[in-house]
């Protein structure tokens, strides 16, 4: 068998399963914050991608997608209900987003938790090479650190906790608060986003174990009277800013932004949100923020239209359907409230769309409206921005967002907030424009100095030590 010197483990592989309407078959490169971020890094590493196909009760067997080496973890249709839909979406990811939705709390859920990781945790342990790196990425596979270096000490492990983590009053919840943890400290840098996630992780370990932490530095127990150092600081992931742009100054790109700017009948103003539909991203915030401005005319139908791109995601759990009941009832009556025949006042796209169609509405969005009530770090904010090369549109930006932390010249908003989020939506839309392209060009600075490059070998760098390269990768 291959043994590979680096290897990424995710819940989710970056190909997706697609089958035609004939009963055919391929593998097509899935979008995804996650995906982005990674593939570069893969390509030029030569490396190995262990995770799950998005398909249940199927056994696939390894294979090769554009230069890289896809290693398929299979789950059964309980598995995918207990360790994807219950544990780590109705469990982890509420209780880490500040519990904007009530976690639920099953044994039975932490059980296939347990189990699922474990299986991944093998499955890097059969492809990885001696010594190799392993990089773990995200809230789904908190345990396989510590599975990992218990069978194999050889490796160098890391691990990227793409979400939040949240203060120890609200992580504390958890029933298994120790495991967790635990299964984290098994490896040898744990990354975050934000320093305050970073900082919410040491106080969890200091809590619960009682281990010394000094700064980014965690003294952990290694037997033998030993200690083991292991890292917890942050990494702000970003984009292919590059790549980004690249396709914002395409002719065609171009003019696809345009055609959109008149099949909305060219209003003044186009306002944009593309969010996967979760209740996370605030968009009922948003609905209602644009509501009342119509209702007490400081906006207007025949100027402004708002396009909301939701594109479908974790639809067997409860708590998202939900939410798109929730929503499709508030969008349905803005626009049986405001819209006239010429005008819409929100365009609502239940899709995901192909890059280029979203460089094209980044393109003709005037005011980008990002207002999450708790995001890990939203590319999204980081998309609109990169595209912009012509240093205009308005980026609004809540401070619940990782994001926020850098994008400072952004219109920063509290999206609880909702006459503050109001007046800073007008604010947006009157903008002038030498303060729109002064903002700009300083957030496309940001943008393009931090870009997803930067943040893997940043990564890569303090896991195999200050000036060691990971193999392969330059
Ligand atoms: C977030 C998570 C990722 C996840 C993605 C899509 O960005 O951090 O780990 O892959 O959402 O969610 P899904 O449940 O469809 O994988």
């Amino acid at each position: 068998d291959h043994v590979y010197d680096m290897i990424v483990v995710s819940n989710r592989l970056p190909v997706d399963y697609q089958e035609g309407p004939g009963g055919e078959t391929h593998w097509k490169s899935s979008p995804g914050g996650l995906v982005t971020a990674l593939e570069p890094v893969m390509r030029a590493a030569d490396g190995a991608w262990i995770g799950w196909t998005g398909v249940a009760d199927r056994d696939f067997d390894p294979f090769e997608h554009d230069g890289i080496s896809i290693i398929p973890v299979p789950l059964s249709a309980d598995e995918l209900e207990e360790y994807y839909e219950g544990f780590s979406n109705d469990t982890l990811w509420p209780l880490y987003h500040d519990v904007i939705a009530p976690p639920s709390f099953h044994r039975e859920w932490w059980e296939a938790y347990v189990r699922v990781n474990r299986r991944f945790a093998e499955a890097a342990a059969r492809a990885a090479s001696d010594g190799a790196v392993v990089w773990v990425q995200d809230y789904q596979l908190q345990l396989v650190p510590r599975m990992l270096r218990e069978t194999r000490p050889d490796l160098v492990i890391g691990f990227f906790n793409h979400i939040p983590f949240p203060a120890y009053g609200i992580y504390s919840q958890l029933p298994w608060r120790r495991q967790v943890v635990d299964g984290l400290l098994g490896a040898d840098v744990i990354g975050f986003q934000r320093a305050a996630d970073a900082g919410n992780f040491s106080r969890a370990v200091r809590r619960l174990f009682g281990y010394k932490t000094h700064g980014t530095i965690i003294d952990t127990p290694a037997g033998n009277g030993e200690t083991r150092r292991v890292v917890a600081r942050h990494f702000p992931i970003s984009i292919d800013a590059a790549g980004f742009e690249a396709i914002a100054r395409r002719p065609d790109v171009q003019a696809r932004a345009r055609e959109i700017r008149e099949s909305l009948g060219n209003p003044e103003t186009i306002m944009l949100g593309v969010d996967r539909l979760d209740y996370t991203k605030g968009i009922r915030h948003r609905l209602k923020a644009f509501n009342e401005l119509l209702r007490d005319g400081r906006l207007k139908v025949e100027d402004v239209t708002l396009v909301q791109v939701a594109s479908p995601s974790r639809e067997r759990v409860e708590t998202y359907r939900q939410l798109r009941d929730e929503i499709e009832l508030a969008v349905g009556r803005l626009n049986g409230d405001f819209s006239t025949l010429g005008h819409q006042a929100v365009a609502y796209l239940h899709h995901g769309y192909p890059r280029e169609e979203m460089v094209a509405l980044y393109l003709a969005a005037d005011v980008m409206l990002v207002t999450a009530l708790r995001d890990g770090m939203n590319l999204v904010a980081k998309e609109y921005v990169a595209c912009r090369f012509d240093a205009d549109g308005v980026l609004l930006l809540s401070e619940f967002t990782g994001a926020s932390d850098e994008l400072r010249q952004a219109v920063l908003v509290n999206p609880h907030d909702i006459e503050g989020l109001k007046d800073a939506i007008v604010e947006s839309v009157q903008m002038p424009k030498r303060e729109r392209s002064r903002r700009m060009r300083a957030l496309r600075r940001r943008v393009r100095e931090n870009d997803v490059a930067k943040w893997s070998a940043t990564f890569l760098e303090t896991l195999t030590g200050a000036g060691i390269i990971a193999p392969g990768v330059s």
